[in-house]
């Protein structure tokens, strides 16, 4: 019960790995929030945990959205504990093929959203003068460049900054920030990057997946609840005096 009595809100924690971290976190005794843009999935994920956890409807792009998760949480658990940045969404094309929709829309979810809910949740916990932990979900991707994975690539490489400033910026108000790059996860966004891949390099279904299984140390993909220890620690007290740091949880990976 690492987490006892914490209040934590998880974005994009309906599915996959921020699923995977709610049922880690309500197993160590946090009461967690189901914060996802897909409600009547984050209502089913809540139920299927149990009482530890509740859904609520969040759209990470969205100001007054935020601005209403951070109150729900307020106002049903008496403050914010922990936050964890998760929610993002992924795509992909050969540089000379990106639309100015797509980058924005990457940029809007993945940087502005990680930027505006680390923002409203600091706010909180600040007024709220117990401290807190905010991590946030980067990626292997924001460590190098990939040639058909520009965007995305960049919107991690942003978030690793944005982890490094507002940590440095926080840590005063015993705000601990910092984040997570896994590897390859099997999620439903690896199903879509494995059908984009399928696309842009003309592979059947499925074969990508395969393949950068087969290329990670540990001998296969990542699982959603591979990552969740390193969650669990970084939201616990024996993490209390690491700041800014993003920590690669990938099988090995990124050193090959
Ligand atoms: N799967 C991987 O291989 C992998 C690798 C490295 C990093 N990551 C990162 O881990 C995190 C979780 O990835 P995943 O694979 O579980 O993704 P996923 O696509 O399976 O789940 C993402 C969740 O975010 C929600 N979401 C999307 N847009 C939202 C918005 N505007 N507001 C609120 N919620 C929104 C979705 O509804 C969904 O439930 C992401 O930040 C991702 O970039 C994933």
């Amino acid at each position: 019960m690492r987490l006892k009595g914490k209040s934590a809100l998880i974005t994009g924690s309906a599915r996959g790995i921020g699923r995977a971290f709610a049922e880690a976190y309500a197993r160590e005794g946090a009461t967690v929030a189901i914060a996802d843009i897909d409600l009547g999935a984050a209502q089913a994920t809540a139920k299927a945990i149990g009482s530890a956890a509740y859904a609520l409807r969040l759209d990470v792009t969205d100001q007054s959205s935020i601005e209403a998760a951070v109150k729900v949480v307020e106002d049903k658990t008496g403050g914010l504990d922990v936050l964890i940045n998760n929610a993002a969404i992924f795509d992909l094309a050969p540089i000379v093929e990106i639309t100015r929709a797509s980058f924005e829309k990457l940029f809007a979810v993945n940087v502005a959203g990680t930027l505006f809910m680390l923002q409203a949740a600091a706010r909180s916990m600040i007024a709220r003068g117990k401290g807190g932990r905010i991590i946030n979900m980067a990626s292997q991707a924001g460590r190098r460049g990939e040639p058909l994975v520009a965007v995305y690539c960049a919107t991690k490489a942003a978030v690793i900054s944005l982890t490094q400033s507002a940590g440095l910026d926080l840590i005063k108000d015993r705000i601990n920030v910092n984040g997570i790059a896994p590897g390859v996860v099997d999620s439903d966004m690896w199903d879509q990057v494995d059908a984009l891949f399928a696309k842009y390099e003309n592979r059947p279904k499925g074969e990508k997946k395969r393949l950068v299984g087969e290329g990670v140390p540990y001998g296969r993909m990542g699982k959603p609840e591979d990552l969740a220890g390193m969650a669990v620690f970084l939201a616990s007290d024996e993490a209390d005096y690491i700041v800014a740091q993003t920590y690669n949880v990938d099988g090995g990976q990124w050193m090959s």
